[in-house]
């Protein structure tokens, strides 16, 4: 059973003790991050907040938070995200909510990256739940799929609502079936050399903090 509504509530006020003053925050996409969003509203800590998606956006216009571009913000204080696998190296695979690209562009202008998590997502090995996310610009689908299934992974275009899944970048998400990875880095490295590839849902040595929502309740945080 994932964690629940109210662990993800604790998780979202529990990351505040990362944010001060002043502070840009990178604002993640998903019901972890989202729950951050609404507890930095409440709070009413003075932040500027850049974004990882729309929904990230609405949400965060919704609670008060006011927004700056990647280009006005500059360097980003903290990124307060979620993911949909972590390695016990903190490794992680996102994307699942579709906004993987821009979540790492995020991430990688952060001096730090906090990512929030039910104990549902924490795995021995990233692949553990059979999925990555790799964005591919559209005109590029069969080339990327087809080079990808040689690589002995099955891709499958996202579909929502009986349409293809269209990113906050015009693109589509290819979603590739894996089994064992022996090599998560190499395996980014090998997608992201497929013309088309405009990222992947690896995430590999970027975070350094992961707060972890426990069936418990209780919150265990894991640092790089
Ligand atoms: C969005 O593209 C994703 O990377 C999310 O951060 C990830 O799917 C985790 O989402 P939840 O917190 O909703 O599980």
């Amino acid at each position: 059973m994932p964690a629940n509504e109210a662990s993800l509530e604790a998780l979202g006020r529990y990351a505040l003790r990362f944010v001060r003053p002043g502070h840009t925050i990178g604002l993640g996409t998903g019901r972890a991050a989202s729950a951050f969003i609404r507890a930095l509203g409440a709070s009413g800590i003075e932040v500027r907040g850049v974004p990882t998606s729309s929904p990230a956006e609405e949400l965060a216009r919704s609670v008060g938070i006011p927004i700056v571009t990647l280009e006005q913000a500059g360097k980003i204080d903290i990124d307060v995200d979620g993911a949909d696998e972590v390695d016990p190296r903190l490794n992680l695979i996102k994307g699942l909510g579709g906004a993987l690209v821009r979540e790492k562009i995020v991430a990688a202008s952060s001096r730090r990256l906090v990512v929030l998590v039910g104990y549902e997502k924490m795995v021995k090995r990233l692949g553990d739940h059979g999925v990555i996310p790799v964005e591919v610009v559209p005109f590029g689908v069969s080339l990327v799929s087809a080079k990808i299934k040689a690589m002995g992974i099955k891709p499958r275009v996202r579909e929502k609502d009986g349409k293809e899944f269209i990113t906050d970048n015009g693109n589509v998400i290819l979603d590739c079936a894996v089994k064992k990875i022996a090599s998560p880095a190499r395996l980014d490295r090998d997608l992201l050399t497929i013309p088309g590839v405009v990222g992947t849902g690896l995430f590999i040595g970027m975070a350094d903090v992961v707060l972890v929502a426990e069936a418990s309740g209780k919150i265990r945080a894991l640092k790089r």
